[in-house]
């Protein structure tokens, strides 16, 4: 979608808000797939009401994109603009067992300033790719922790009350990869508890879940991590692996052969493609174990 009308545009320049025209979002998705739309990048949270009933009054649909880890966005000419937050400088700004994170922040590099300040907890997140905001929607966990349980105040745009808004920890519930935000809120930054431990012990701790990913996800290829969510008490990726499905493909979307649960972009992938693979492994799941498999991943106009 293009924002073109000169008056919209000025508009979005006293918001302090940059237009890139034309933006594919297969460059900022980790999947490398994703259609083309015009990018509002936001320079400050407080213009965001502003911005959106701006959006509204011109009929302009709109998507809040984070870090793009865990996304898999249609392909083509998208019928909506996508906003960003511009990341800000200092990110992370610490204080006692406090960490104030911006939502733009990246996640691996606010884990690694949080262990220099000698505050761990997050260490089951380091190489898990994106933004402290989307890690905070999704609920984002690893290795036995999750976001959520150190988050004790979220600042967020909600589009119900069409405010910004802070909410305490206790507020929001925090499941599996799921949280009581509301779609179409948007985070903007969140402060979290963190337990006191020394740096050592924190980089101990990153080493051993670094090389447990690295020994078991596909790294280095192009995905968005898991596809589908754990079902409860069993692994997706040990069902799809047993049913010999590494590397089944359609076109160049493939099951990877490292993690049967993450699905790699080994080419030029198409949305298309990719969601023909989920369907089909999601079908032949349920016809052997008779379990549904839910997207963990999350899916844009495809
Ligand atoms: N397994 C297989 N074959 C495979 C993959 C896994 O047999 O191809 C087996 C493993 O050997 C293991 C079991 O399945 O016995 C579980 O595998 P793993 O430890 O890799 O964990 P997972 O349940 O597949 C979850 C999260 C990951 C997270 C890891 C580590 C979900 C959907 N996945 O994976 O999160 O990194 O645990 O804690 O909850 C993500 O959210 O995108 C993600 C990758």
């Amino acid at each position: 979608m293009r924002i073109e009308n000169p008056s919209i545009v000025s508009a979005l320049t006293a918001l302090s808000v940059e237009l890139q025209h034309g933006i594919a979002l297969s460059q900022m998705t980790s999947l490398g797939i994703g259609g083309t739309t015009d990018l509002l990048r936001l320079k400050r949270h407080e213009s965001i009401p502003d911005l959106l009933k701006l959006l509204d009054a011109n009929g302009i649909p709109h998507k809040f994109l984070g870090g793009g880890s865990n996304l898999l966005v249609g392909d083509g000419e998208l019928p909506f603009v996508a906003l960003q937050l511009v990341r800000p400088e200092p990110d992370v700004v610490i204080e006692g067992n406090f960490a104030k994170v911006d939502a733009a922040a990246d996640l691996g590099r606010t884990v690694t300033f949080c262990a220099k300040n000698d505050l761990g907890g997050m260490e089951g997140l380091i190489g898990v790719p994106g933004t402290v905001g989307g890690a905070l929607r999704m609920n984002a966990g690893a290795y036995g922790m999750q976001i959520g349980s150190y988050v004790r105040e979220v600042k967020l745009y909600r589009a119900a009350g069409r405010k910004i808004e802070i909410l305490s920890g206790e507020q929001v519930s925090f499941e599996y990869r799921h949280t009581s935000f509301a779609p179409d809120d948007m985070m903007l930054a969140v402060t979290l508890e963190l337990p006191a431990k020394p740096f050592k012990e924190i980089l101990q701790g990153i080493r051993i879940c670094n090389e447990k990913r690295r020994s078991s996800q596909p790294l280095g290829q192009k995905s968005a991590g898991c596809i589908f969510k754990n079902p409860p008490g069993a692994s997706a990726g040990r069902m799809i692996d047993e049913l010999g499905l590494k590397g089944h493909s359609v076109g160049d979307a493939r099951v990877s052969d490292r993690h049967a649960n993450f699905f790699v972009n080994a080419g030029k992938a198409s949305a298309r493609d990719m969601l023909t693979l989920i369907a089909d492994v999601r079908e032949r799941v349920h016809e052997a174990f008779g379990v549904g498999l839910e997207n963990e991943v999350v899916v844009w106009n495809a």
